[in-house]
């Protein structure tokens, strides 16, 4: 294993988001920014994983938890001096140390790009390597600064940047990897001497060449994948990058959806095979779904739902924590949290689980090839027994569970009938 530690910069407020939160704890799909990057940084073969706070450092710490070693910035004088804070960390005093360096305003870069940084310093034997773009619009990006023979001598950031330099189109990601102790000696000479008075690690750069030591890049050819958010804007155009991403990966697995601009569909969300996603629909996170299904339009899968196969969920359909059998319908406009529902069941239009009594949450269990009335409502924690049938606009109270083959009706249910077997 190399001997390969990260430290993610988290320390910013972040100001342009006009927020009471730090900038990276702000949600991208289901989780902050900051997660992300934690996650993609993980997939990596790294030793120590770094998070330098600042703004409201408490709130960072206790999202990181035990994801990283949290550090502390006392006085935000920019990223160099953000990184500054790691220098006596002892496992990076060891010789032939090498340091990962990231911003946590940098949510959708990828694993495999992190993967080519990496390789590129290591098999460059570099100093200092890292990512480069080239954008039509490089504006807010530091721009990178080449010699006559094409070698980089410098970043030069937007703010210090004159006519001709703003022109330049290829840009600074701000990911890095370095040698340790280049990056500490080259730190320590660095000065606040620009508008901001701030230390800019992006400074090193300039210190490296002027020393002859070897600065190697890799380009991304992705512009998706380096947006740096650092405003709300930012933040909507990154997650519209993650949403079409995620809707890329889905259809490539074998799904239908028929209209990806109406489509939400978050992480750690699996489908299957032939599943048609109808327009408007909204998946959560944690939710799998099985073969041959439909689901939508206009219809919510909210976090913990498990569909199999053959299942039909239509219009104005909300369901949370709910685990739907095999063939089963649930067509229109009803909610059902809670619930473990068999095979080949029928939900009718407008049933409502009330799994919420004002204080608990209760479980509700449909059984194989029940019939939910259209209009039932099925008061938590109750049990409809299989092949059980609830007359339309029954209530169906608590505890008062249906036998199977019985018919239910009126408010409160009462047992009309049961079927034979
Ligand atoms: C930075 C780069 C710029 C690059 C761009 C890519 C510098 C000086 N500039 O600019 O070249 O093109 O990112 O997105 O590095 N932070 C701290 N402590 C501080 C200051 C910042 O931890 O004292 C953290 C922030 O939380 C943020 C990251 O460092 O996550 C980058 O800071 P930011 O202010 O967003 O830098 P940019 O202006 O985007
Ligand atoms: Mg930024």
């Amino acid at each position: 294993m190399k001997n390969l530690s990260a430290v993610i910069l988290a320390a910013g407020e972040g100001t342009r988001m006009s927020s009471d939160y730090p900038k990276i704890l702000h949600k991208l799909g289901s989780k902050p920014m900051l997660g992300h990057v934690l996650e993609t940084v993980n997939c990596l073969e790294i030793r120590n994983i770094f998070v330098i706070t600042g703004y409201k450092s408490e709130l960072v710490e206790k999202y990181v938890g035990d994801k990283a070693k949290c550090i502390q910035q006392k006085k935000l004088l920019g990223t160099a001096d953000a990184v500054w804070q790691i220098k006596d960390e002892p496992s990076l005093n060891k010789k032939d140390t090498h340091l990962l360096v990231i911003y946590g305003d940098t949510p959708l870069i990828t694993n495999s790009t992190l993967e080519r940084l990496i390789k590129k310093h290591f098999d460059d034997n570099a100093d200092c390597t890292f990512l480069t773009a080239k954008l039509k619009d490089p504006t807010s990006y530091g721009r990178i600064l080449r010699n006559e023979s094409g070698r980089i001598v410098k970043i030069v950031e937007e703010q210090e940047a004159d006519v001709f330099q703003k022109a330049i189109e290829e840009v600074n990601v701000g990911v890095y990897v370095f040698k340790v102790n280049v990056l500490f000696e080259s730190i320590k000479l660095i000065k606040p001497e620009n508008k901001k008075k701030e230390y800019y690690l992006t400074d090193a750069i300039e210190t490296l060449h002027k020393k002859g030591l070897k600065i190697a890049f890799v380009e991304t050819q992705d512009y998706n994948e380096i947006v740096g958010v650092n405003s709300r804007i930012g933040m909507a155009n990154a997650y519209e990058v993650l949403r079409l991403r995620i809707i890329k990966q889905t259809i490539a697995a074998g799904v239908t959806v028929l209209d990806p601009k109406t489509t939400f569909i978050d992480e750690k969300v699996n489908i299957g095979k032939d599943t048609v996603i109808y327009p408007f629909t909204i998946i959560e996170r944690n939710v799998d779904i099985g073969k041959n299904c439909e689901i939508g339009p206009f219809c919510r899968i909210r976090s913990g739902c498990r569909i199999a196969d053959d299942v039909s969920i239509g219009n104005f359909v909300e369901i949370n924590r709910t685990q739907v059998g095999k063939k089963t319908r649930l067509k229109h406009q009803t909610y059902i949290g809670d619930t473990i529902i068999g095979e080949g069941v029928n939900i009718g239009a407008g049933t409502i689980v009330a799994n919420f009594d004002g204080k608990n949450k209760h479980q509700t269990i449909i059984e194989s090839r029940a019939f939910i009335g259209t209009g039932t409502i099925l008061v938590a924690p109750v049990k409809i027994g299989k092949s059980a049938i609830t007359g339309a606009g029954s209530v169906v109270t608590k505890n008062k569970d249906v036998p199977d083959r019985t018919i239910v009706v009126g408010v409160p249910a009462k047992i009309l009938r049961k079927n034979k077997g």
